[in-house]
């Protein structure tokens, strides 16, 4: 892999794109709009920043890597990338919509990859190109710092794309694991349950949202509590998988917490909006409410 496009420059997207280049690899960036690409790449500056400050990284390194991002308005420039990583909004439609699309300009060789969290890669493959090309490649949040991706194939995935895949990854310093093509994968299929749960005992007043995240954060030795991790995560991401999880299993034990819907309906989508379980906008999160 010398050059990948990634198409979405929010939090994971722009995470990827940091890491790739990071390897040395060229990475074209888009998203719905040139400008939502750029601030994308301005995040990736302004996160760089903090590493050269923490004397992690030389400001020279972190000019090269910036110097490897390019934003674009649209796909056309992805027509020579090896890989097309596609890392926008959790919804099918929105997803579907790009493969057909950029699958326009991808390389006769090259593969087409989903960072979805939670949606099938078997039903996604249909409205790409090529399904032997076609992967699930889901990363974690920080990219950059977490060490994990998961490899999802989907049914007709090539052994050459699981192969590139996991050779991608390698290369980027993750370990890799293979994940069966199911809702949520392996990763997300133990975890968005949890943080669903944790939403479910708050509704219930068994536990404030303080309580809650400590006793998962000491109790558990988990670095967050399962409500700030939502919210790092995303409640509107949240409910988009966990609806995923509940439409394609058909199991009631999957549906969303009633609270968890009332917060992205206020707009509450966590750290992204300033507000979600916790408010963001002081110098220390508190509570909402
Ligand atoms: N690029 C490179 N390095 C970065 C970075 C970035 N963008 N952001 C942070 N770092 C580095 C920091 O420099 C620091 O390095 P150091 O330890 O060598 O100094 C290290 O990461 C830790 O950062 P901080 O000191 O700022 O913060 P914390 O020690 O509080 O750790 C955390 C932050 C790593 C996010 C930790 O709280 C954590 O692991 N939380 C859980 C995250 C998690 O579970 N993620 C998965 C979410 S699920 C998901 O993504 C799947 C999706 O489909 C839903």
């Amino acid at each position: 892999m010398q050059s990948v496009g990634i198409i979405g420059a929010g939090i994971m997207g722009s995470g990827i794109a940091q890491t790739v280049a990071g390897k040395g690899m060229d990475v074209i960036l888009t998203d719905v709009s040139l400008e939502n690409a750029e601030k994308g790449k301005a995040g990736i500056a302004k996160s760089l920043a903090k590493l050269v400050a923490k004397e992690k990284i030389t400001q020279t390194d972190a000019d090269a890597l910036l110097a490897r991002i390019t934003p674009v308005a649209d796909y056309a420039a992805m027509s020579g990338c090896d890989l097309i990583i596609e890392a926008a909004t959790e919804r099918e439609d929105i997803k579907a919509k790009i493969f057909e699309a950029a699958g326009k300009v991808l390389g006769a060789n090259a593969i087409m990859a989903s960072n979805t969290s939670s949606i099938p890669i078997t039903r996604m493959a249909a409205s790409s190109p090529d399904a032997a090309r076609f992967c699930g490649l889901h990363f974690f949040n920080p990219v950059p710092v977490m060490g994990l991706v998961e490899v999802i194939p989907g049914l007709a995935t090539s052994q050459d794309t699981i192969d590139r895949m996991k050779a991608f990854g390698e290369k980027l310093g993750k370990t890799v694991v293979l994940a069966g093509d199911e809702p949520g994968f392996v990763v997300n299929r133990i975890l968005c349950p949890m943080l669903n749960e944790a939403i479910f005992v708050l509704g219930a007043g068994i536990g404030s949202v303080e309580d809650i995240d400590a006793g998962c954060r000491i109790g558990l030795n988990h670095p967050m509590g399962p409500l700030t991790l939502a919210d790092f995560v995303g409640l509107d991401t949240l409910l988009e998988i966990m609806k995923v999880f509940h439409s394609t299993t058909g199991d009631p034990k999957y549906r969303p917490a009633p609270l968890l819907q009332k917060y992205v309906e206020a707009g509450w989508y966590g750290r992204k909006s300033g507000k979600g379980f916790y408010d963001y906008s002081g110098e220390t999160p508190v509570p909402s409410r």
